[in-house]
């Protein structure tokens, strides 16, 4: 395992390499990260995986200070799955070239996430082209659990003719159906209780949804997650995947996305 954290060095290391499998973190690495870490050591090539708590991407001063960091288990971790090579870049190192390709920003950055979060995917997708750039990936793997992360940096990578190939990866959930996310180490143990409930609320209304699509009522929904010990919801949509349209009727395929708060945590999620 090589550790980089100076990209001109990671530049002359990489120079050579013809396929490389890309996993960007930002560390508090869990199982989520470890299974996008094996798939992509399944491709041919190196893997790459950087740790970089981007600033750009929190719109609010105390999350950034608030989100987990434990480099020395991260790195603990990576060692032991035999990962080829680590980025650790610090600002400068990443913020200090000049980007050749202007980031594109689809309209779907203006739901969900991006309502409550203004500038998180600018943020995002900065960091990302920038990373792109560097290491000119073959494959970045991505977690559906950001399901709008993920489909707004494949729109950028297509209209930007950047040439590296988005692998989404299906989200990991813990065994009481939470999804894997860094920021569940902020939860205390009843908070995790409560994150639990939802999962198993929201996949019980999916269920009452598909079969009486016309009888469901987001207020409803609203007061029975508050009722669960949530602290406040920032959004609970339905969206159809494939052509990200709200549905219409039980016929259409959709996910329940959700943003939710326990406490001061955040945790998003689609069901
Ligand atoms: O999903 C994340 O961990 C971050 O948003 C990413 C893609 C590493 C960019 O900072």
């Amino acid at each position: 395992m090589k550790i980089f954290k100076s990209k001109h060095k990671l530049k002359e290391e990489i120079s050579n390499i013809k396929d490389i499998s890309f996993v960007p973190t930002m560390g508090g690495l869990h199982k989520g990260h470890i299974s996008l870490i094996k798939k992509s050591q399944n491709f041919k090539g190196k893997t790459l995986v950087s740790i970089f708590i981007n600033p750009t991407q929190f719109n609010k001063k105390n999350d950034f200070l608030s989100y987990p960091r434990n480099l020395k288990k991260d790195l603990k971790i990576l060692k032991n799955l035999n990962v080829d090579l680590i980025y650790l870049p610090n600002l400068k190192d990443i913020f200090t070239f000049k980007v050749k390709k202007k980031i594109f920003l689809d309209k779907f950055s203006k739901k969900l996430c991006g309502k409550s979060r203004r500038g998180h995917f600018k943020g995002v997708l900065n960091i990302v082209n920038r990373f792109l750039q560097l290491i000119e990936p073959r494959y970045i793997f991505l977690g559906v659990k950001d399901f709008q992360q993920s489909y707004l940096i494949s729109k950028h990578i297509l209209k930007r003719k950047i040439n590296t190939k988005v692998i989404n990866c299906k989200t990991i959930r813990e065994k009481n159906g939470v999804a894997c996310s860094t920021r569940n180490n902020n939860l205390n143990k009843a908070q995790y209780k409560i994150a639990s409930n939802v999962v198993k609320y929201l996949r019980y209304k999916k269920k009452i949804i598909k079969k009486k699509f016309s009888n469901f009522k987001f207020d409803l929904i609203k007061k029975d997650l508050l009722d669960l010990g949530v602290t406040k919801i920032d959004y609970i949509e339905l969206y159809n995947l494939k052509n990200l349209k709200k549905p219409k009727n039980k016929k259409d395929k959709f996910r329940i996305f959700i943003a939710f708060y326990l406490n001061k945590t955040r945790l998003i999620d689609n069901i």
